[in-house]
């Protein structure tokens, strides 16, 4: 198994951050959109636009050479714009993903973990996520604690309490 580090994401992450939204905007090959326009749905590329804002966290997973292998972060959305995964104003909605090549090797996991231990440090209670029917992060999700609160549209909100 390969090694990666987990450290905090910052101001700089702009680009492995909007890498890892379009994998979760694209996590159905079969429905896969082109890069450019997964970025040009604004309802999208508000995940990423402006990073990083105050209240804006997260964690970056990356190799022995400081190349990025995965992102999660956590940003807050107003209840006059909720983002896909919105439970209340001041829960952050996270956004998870992993490059393809370092897939199934436990990144995922550690960088949802290491959000929720960010999360808690913040004094945030709750962190939420939308998540589509079919993606097997849901099971991901589930395994760490997260329950699902709402189901619409073919994909589910899901809610962790944060310890
Ligand atoms: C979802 C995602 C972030 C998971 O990251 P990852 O690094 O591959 O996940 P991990 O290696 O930590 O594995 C987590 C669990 O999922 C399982 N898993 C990994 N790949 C799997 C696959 N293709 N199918 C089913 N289960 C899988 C693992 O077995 C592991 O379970 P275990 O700990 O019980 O063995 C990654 O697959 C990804 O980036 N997908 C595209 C983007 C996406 O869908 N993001 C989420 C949007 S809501």
């Amino acid at each position: 198994m390969n090694a990666f580090r987990i450290r905090p994401a910052t101001g700089e992450d702009a680009r492995v951050l909007t890498d890892m939204l379009v994998e979760a905007a694209n996590w159905d090959p079969v429905r896969a959109r082109p890069r450019l326009s997964v970025l040009e749905d604004r309802a999208v590329a508000r995940y990423v636009a402006g990073w990083q804002r105050p209240g804006d966290f997260g964690c970056v997973a990356e190799d022995a050479h400081g190349l990025p292998v995965g992102a999660c972060w956590a940003r807050l959305f107003p209840a006059n714009a909720p983002g896909y995964g919105f439970v209340a104003v001041g829960v952050p909605e996270l956004t998870l993903g992993v490059y393809p090549y370092w897939r199934a090797q436990g990144a995922g996991r550690a960088l949802l973990r290491e959000l929720a231990r960010t999360a808690a440090a913040r004094g945030h209670a709750r962190l939420s996520l939308s998540v589509a029917h079919g993606n097997f992060a849901h099971r991901l999700y589930q395994s760490e604690g997260y329950v699902t609160v709402a189901s619409q549209g073919g994909s589910e909100t899901m809610v962790l309490t944060v310890r």
